[in-house]
């Protein structure tokens, strides 16, 4: 088949500046003349309608998603000991881990789900772990209830990977808020993205809030004393602003991904060979991605390029394939998440897709 050129790209975020960009040049504007870059008023502003969004007491802005989940396992002082977390997941949550100097110990996902089997995690847990680090994939919440009575029971700290699951929620209650901390990453192509690197925690307890503010920043405290570990992951007041704005458009843009969605949902019903899976009864998908299933992915993505259609793997391999990880993963098998690394294609899902582009999909999906 004649290769096409791709005309509807998995994700284009420069779709959403070029629509508001008098907005955006305006605040970047007004940044730039404050002459405070850094942790200034945007960012102050920017945590608390986070912790509103979540439903929690605190939100600290960090610099990347990546940061958020490294300086959560630090502050919560979880050492060299074990994590446990889905194989299923970015590289970015096992390289986390690993920067606190802990050892991630994989598990595997529900068979029917995207995210951590809670028995599969019980079988893994030791004496060395310290944390379980639920990743909640595509937008679907993992099984908060189940893996917050494992880690009461075993006294785990329990760490939510948000970066995928902005707007979604667990029985009714916003992701982030559900385990002791919940790292968000707004990167470029988030569900809440900005226009570079951007991440922050969100947690109830205050201690914890106080010791993460100081290891963003050297491991300052107020007056500027050294308390604790620390870093530089600073948030910008650029990045503030934009996700300020963002914030303000959530709920036209959410609605939007929720609606092609479920345009997407009833193309792959209406087709046998394809199928998707759902987050539980009771909680809302936030469709960071859209993921198809079927026998032969490679030939779908070739399908969908033939007509202009963009197509993406998350992942191509699962973390412990990951040849750095392979120490981690020796004799390991993860049968849940193996069968989904051979099915799985992530299609095209984002607000400003045009009613066109949304139609040509539905209709490459329905002759496949
Ligand atoms: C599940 C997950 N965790 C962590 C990260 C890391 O976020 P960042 O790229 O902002 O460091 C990502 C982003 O790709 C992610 O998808």
């Amino acid at each position: 088949m004649p290769v096409a050129e791709i005309k509807i790209p998995m994700v284009d975020p420069g779709r959403w500046y070029r629509k508001h960009l008098s907005e955006v040049q305006q605040l970047l504007g007004e940044v730039l003349s404050s002459g405070r870059y850094l942790l200034a008023s945007r960012t102050v502003a920017f945590e608390q309608k986070l912790a509103d969004f979540c439903n929690t007491s605190y939100a600290v802005a960090v610099n990347s998603g990546t940061d958020a989940l490294y300086l959560s396992l630090t502050v919560a002082g979880i050492g060299d000991g074990e994590v446990i977390v889905p194989s299923h997941t970015a590289a970015a949550t096992i390289s986390a881990i690993e920067q606190a100097g802990a050892i991630p110990v994989f598990a595997d996902i529900q068979s029917r789900g995207v995210c951590l089997d809670p028995e599969d995690v019980e079988r893994r847990i030791t004496e060395r772990t310290r944390a379980i680090v639920a990743v909640h994939m595509f937008g679907v919440s993992a099984n908060m209830t189940a893996l917050r009575e494992l880690a009461s029971l075993h006294g785990l700290l329990l760490l939510e990977d948000c970066a995928q699951a902005f707007g979604a929620t667990h029985q009714g209650v916003p992701v982030g808020g559900l385990g002791d901390m919940g790292a968000f990453s707004f990167y470029p192509t988030k569900n809440m993205g900005a226009a570079g690197d951007a991440g922050a925690i969100v947690c109830n307890d205050g201690v914890t809030a106080q010791r993460l503010v100081a290891a963003r920043q050297y491991g300052w405290d107020d007056e500027r004393r050294v308390c604790g570990p620390g870093i530089n992951s600073r948030m910008d007041e650029f990045q503030a602003a934009i996700l300020n704005l963002r914030l303000e458009h959530w709920p036209q843009d959410f609605a939007r991904r929720l609606h092609i969605a479920e345009r997407m949902q009833n193309a792959v019903a209406g087709n046998p060979k394809l199928s998707h899976r759902e987050a539980p009864i009771g909680d809302v998908h936030a469709y960071h991605l859209f993921v198809v299933e079927c026998a032969e992915p490679e030939l779908l993505s070739a399908h969908l390029a033939a007509r202009g259609i963009a197509s993406a793997y998350h992942y191509s391999r699962p973390a412990h394939g990951e040849s750095h990880f392979e120490q981690y993963a020796t004799g390991l098998e993860l049968p849940n998440t193996s069968h989904l690394y051979e099915r799985m294609l992530s299609i095209p899902l984002f607000p400003e897709l045009t009613d066109t582009e949304v139609a040509q999909i539905e209709a490459a999906l329905g002759v496949w």
